[in-house]
């Protein structure tokens, strides 16, 4: 059984993908115009108490909203307001959360909603992972990159100072509630930042999709909404196949983490939040670009399509100068990292990746010739 499933049938005009899970499976709803309408949120664990987590700039917005919703269906309902931020992704900003829910008086069928960006999904969906050894949790994404990528696998965590996402748990959620008219008021730069995560699924998996963006890139920043729909659909299809065929990562799964390793690198190097996650993976997926042509995996050319798709999504070809022994240095403390050796996402055919590994001075040619 689900653990909450949806009947089709009251559903109106929305895309629903599922994610085949066996007992964990869910659907993610994806359309405009969900945070207002009852029937997308039928179905949900029942329970007494419902948690909304959000943070300063989307509570304001969406918050109350989501609490009409969701009056009906649970008789308790509080709202949770966290600093908003990547670089409060961390232990004392997830403490609050458990002190919401104890001060509440919050028992194990409570129900966590997690209503905004990916830092608010990753880290409801770890608090929903600890409390109590475990209760539900729903996401309601409110930014592009949530909805094409974060709020969907069950990957929850937070940072050390030491390593990005590093303390965490695979948590699957019960279901996932894309509502495309929040994106109305997201600022272009996080606009940017989610068409990076977008871009990553051409390369390691759809050739034709990398084709598709580069007709629309100009109308998907205009924030045109049959194609926000479309890329927000299919980007959930791919990631829903991936994720339904090696949930935990024990292989396939780590071609979600294109231009990740460089990426992080950034992150961790700059200090989390000085660049977006989106912005950082943007470069990273050009210097593994870059990395995939000088093993000779995959033929010259790549590298230059890729950069412009990236620069005209508004998104940097250039990382940091942060020297190339500083991004080694953070690369080695990857989670796709064995044994002190760095293993990357590489693409060898359009559409087609691989992980493997490559000698450090290789790797720091490709730093140094996309670093600025
Ligand atoms: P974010 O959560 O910080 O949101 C970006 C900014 O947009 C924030 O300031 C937020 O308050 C604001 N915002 C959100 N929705 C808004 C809206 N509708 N209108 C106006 N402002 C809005 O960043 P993000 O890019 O959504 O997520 C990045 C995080 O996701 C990183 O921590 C990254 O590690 C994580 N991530 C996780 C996974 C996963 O599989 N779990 C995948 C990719 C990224
Ligand atoms: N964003 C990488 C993953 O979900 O595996």
């Amino acid at each position: 059984m689900n653990l909450a499933s949806i009947d089709p049938s009251v559903l109106r005009d929305v895309e629903r993908v599922p994610v085949a899970l066996g007992d964990r499976s869910y659907d993610i709803v994806i359309g405009s115009g969900l945070l207002a309408d009852d029937a997308c949120w039928h179905g949900l664990p029942a329970a007494r108490h419902a948690l909304i987590v959000t943070n300063d700039t989307v509570g304001p917005i969406y918050a109350g909203g989501l609490a009409q919703r969701l009056a009906g269906a649970y008789p308790e309902i509080e709202v949770i307001s966290l600093p908003d931020g990547e670089s409060f992704k961390d232990w004392s900003t997830l403490n609050q959360i458990f002190d919401a829910l104890l001060g509440s008086g919050c028992d194990r069928k409570t129900v966590l909603f997690a209503l905004g960006g990916g830092v608010i999904g990753d880290m409801t969906g770890f608090a929903a992972a600890c409390y109590m050894r475990g209760v539900p949790f729903v996401q309601v994404p409110t930014t592009l990159l949530a909805q094409v990528d974060s709020s969907v696998g069950g990957k929850t965590a937070i940072n050390h100072p030491l390593g990005k996402n590093m303390i965490g748990a695979f948590y699957q959620p019960a279901r996932v509630l894309c509502d495309l008219d929040t994106l109305a008021t997201l600022p272009d730069r996080e606009l940017s930042a989610g068409l990076a995560e977008v871009i990553k699924y051409g390369p390691i998996a759809d050739a034709e999709l990398m084709t598709w963006l580069e007709a629309n890139m100009a109308g998907l920043r205009r924030r045109e909404p049959a194609l926000l729909r479309h890329v927000v659909r299919r980007s959930c299809e791919i990631k829903a196949r991936v994720v339904g065929a090696d949930e935990r990562e024990g292989g396939l799964r780590a071609i979600l983490n294109f231009g990740h390793t460089f990426g992080h690198a950034i992150e961790a190097g700059l200090g989390f939040g000085v660049w977006l996650h989106g912005e950082a993976v943007a470069a990273g997926m050009v210097m593994a670009a870059e990395l995939s042509e000088r093993l000779g995996l995959t033929p010259p050319g790549l590298r230059q399509r890729l950069s412009s798709l990236i620069e005209s999504a508004g998104l940097p070809v250039c990382g940091p100068a942060l020297g190339a022994a500083e991004y080694l240095r953070h690369m080695r403390v990857d989670k796709k990292a064995e044994d002190g050796d760095i293993r990357f996402v590489l693409i060898e055919g359009l559409g087609q990746a691989v992980l493997r590994s490559a000698p450090d001075g290789l790797v720091a040619e490709c730093i140094d010739a996309h670093c600025a």
